[in-house]
């Protein structure tokens, strides 16, 4: 006979004293796990299938397992009658808790639970004290490597670039936040064929290297292009820049140099940017694995994975219509055959579990080519879903070391097409970053903050919103998707955008400055209640947001997180448009939930690497 029991004392009793560890649905999910035991004829067990309710619906997570398991058992002796009768039984062997207010059965066997209001209001008022780091997520990995950014020297960053950075910051965040350890890494792209012609025309231009500055030099893209023309013109021109690189890679010292003061102006250029945007990273660009390209090529060889093919030496994979080229005809190493190393290199010296490249989604078959070779050469990585999905690997193999190609779409001018300037040239991050507090400084003004503030006040503040628009109108897509750049759009202070939230944020800290009231005092003397449906509506969002980092993390989607943000607003207003706070009899406790907003909205701007503001 099939039969439900309780897994284990111990589970029981761990959830009846149950301590809010930060992630809501694995709470819930505990507790059903602790209910759902049934030994299925075969021995296997299921996993316990647990989902937050959808607005409007009855309970607040649901457990959906009544149905799956039914199907396993039918007609196998068991004692139950249908669906519904095996939900009965789950609900029934719920072990108490004091966060579960009531459990009941619905419909074709859903297990809707009902959490106690007063658990809620405890766990808040526990992070009030404790701190929002108490709510961090915990992930299977201690290590992970974001390889973001990574511009190329001497051409300008642009608006992909500015992608990259932005996503990738954000998910370097997230997943600091959540106590892994990361290397934040920009593998920009100093090395190549292009370094022959930008040196020869260094040396042409500047005979003196040494003393070349940023200034002299003016803006590397200009240089970069003007040595371009010169190489397409110049036949006499271009064999010493072929010339050029052979000397380079073979160490010549004073190629070396050039070589290095052009990276040094460049990296000049890229820090400015990366100071702007709050954006830390470090430094190991293309030619920080040559010393080791050699040997996994090597090892690539060995293992007889490589051929030759017209010159240069090729992988060939299945599945793909091209192979991988790993060394030129020439007999240097490309873009392939660096990145190949880079995987070796953090998988093996720097430990890491996780190694996450954001790029456009152009570059994904040049991912997915190399994650492959370095899996056939036996790296112990597994590969993102798209690498599941196309079926080179089982759905089983889930463990770590784990690499993922996070792509992401183009940015559209309002034309539809690729985002360009007038000139049609590639727009220029900073001329963006420019406009873009320009336009939120000149929006304030219209508002007469510049009678209100003081003029650091009125500079921080626009800064905070304008890069902040920007950051943002980029994260809330899905990243997948190509958006549309828009100033407009992005800096209105209407509807989902940067703006609209952070003014949110600004107003709730004007109305606890309003309050008179010490709110550290208030955390620890006064009570949290959330007795009408808006304030445990808000209540409840404010705890899942250690459940939504975990799933942006997971999934690499800032966009989740974005949307969380959104919701949070928007259900703080319904709360706030119908309850008064300031001289209620209840003021007490709502400034504690509008500090408990806040603060978690505080945590998510830090997240996606906006500065909050605290007026408006
Ligand atoms: N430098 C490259 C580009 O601008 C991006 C490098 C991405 N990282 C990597 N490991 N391939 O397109």
């Amino acid at each position: 006979r099939l039969a439900f029991a309780t897994r284990s004392k111990s589970v029981a009793t761990m959830a009846a004293s149950q301590e809010f560890t930060g992630n809501l649905k694995r709470e819930v999910e505990k507790l059903f796990d602790a209910s759902l035991r049934i030994t299925v004829p075969d021995g296997t067990s299921v996993e316990t299938e647990v989902a937050a309710s959808l607005p409007g619906k009855p309970g607040d997570y649901q457990c959906n397992n009544a149905m799956g398991l039914w199907s396993i058992i039918k007609g196998k002796g068991t004692q139950f009658r249908g669906p519904p009768a095996v939900g009965q039984a789950i609900s029934k062997n719920l072990p108490a808790s004091e966060m579960v207010e009531t459990c009941s059965v619905a419909g074709p066997g859903f297990v809707n639970l009902v959490l106690s209001s007063k658990w809620m209001s405890k766990s808040i008022e526990k992070m009030l004290i404790d701190g929002i780091d108490t709510w961090a997520p915990t992930l299977p990995v201690k290590r992970a490597v974001v390889d973001f950014s990574s511009p190329n020297i001497a051409k300008e960053m642009h608006v992909g670039h500015l992608r990259s950075t932005i996503i990738g910051d954000t998910l370097a965040r997230m997943l600091e936040y959540s106590k892994v350890e990361v290397f934040r890494r920009n593998h920009v792209g100093d090395w190549g064929t292009q370094f022959g012609m930008l040196i020869e025309y260094l040396f042409e231009k500047f005979p003196d290297t040494e003393s070349v500055t940023e200034t002299a030099i003016g803006d590397l893209q200009t240089f970069y292009k003007k040595s371009k023309t010169k190489f397409d013109e110049d036949p006499d021109f271009k064999e010493k820049a072929q010339k050029a690189v052979v000397r380079l890679q073979g160490g010549d010292p004073i190629y070396r140099k050039a070589w290095a003061k052009i990276c040094e102006i460049s990296r000049t250029e890229f820090a400015k940017v990366y100071q702007r945007l709050k954006v830390e990273l470090e430094e190991k660009g293309e030619s920080f694995y040559n010393p080791y390209i050699a040997n996994v090529i090597g090892e690539l060889d060995s293992k007889g994975l490589i051929e030759e093919s017209e010159g240069a030496r090729v992988i060939f994979l299945e599945g793909f219509n091209i192979p991988l080229m790993v060394v030129k005809s020439d007999g240097g190493f490309n873009y392939a055959s660096t990145d190949l190393t880079a995987l070796w290199y953090r998988l093996n010296e720097e430990k890491a579990e996780w190694i996450v490249y954001v790029t456009d989604v152009g570059q994904q078959q040049h991912f997915n080519m190399f994650f492959k070779v370095g899996r056939n050469c036996g790296y112990p990585v597994t590969m993102n879903q798209a690498a599941r999905k196309a079926g080179w690997l089982p759905d089983s193999d889930k463990t770590y070391p784990r690499v993922d190609h996070v792509g992401f779409g183009l940015v559209l001018g309002d034309d539809g097409k690729r985002f360009r300037t007038r000139s049609s040239d590639v727009v220029r991050l900073v001329d963006l970053l420019d406009e873009a507090k320009t336009r939120s400084k000149t929006a304030l003004i219209e508002r007469g903050k510049d009678k209100e503030w003081t003029p650091e006040e009125l500079d921080q503040t626009a800064e905070a919103v304008g890069y902040g628009a920007v950051k943002y109108a980029d994260l809330k897509n899905n990243r997948l998707t190509n958006y549309t750049f828009n100033f407009d759009q992005m800096l209105s202070d209407k509807g989902n955008t940067a703006v609209y939230l952070l003014y949110a944020h600004a107003r709730i800290c004007s109305i606890i400055r309003k309050s008179g009231k010490d709110i550290d005092k208030l955390k620890k003397t006064e009570k949290l209640a959330l007795d009408h449906p808006e304030e445990r509506a808000l209540g409840l969002h404010l705890l899942r947001f250690a459940e939504t980092v975990e799933e942006a993390c997971s999934n690499l989607l800032p966009n989740v997180l974005c949307h969380y943000l959104y919701d949070l607003s928007e259900r703080y207003t319904s709360f706030y448009s119908i309850h008064q706070v300031i001289g209620s009899p209840e003021e007490a406790s709502r400034l504690l939930l509008c500090e408990a907003t806040a603060v978690v909205m505080r945590k998510c701007f830090h997240l996606l690497g906006i500065t909050p503001v605290y007026k408006i």
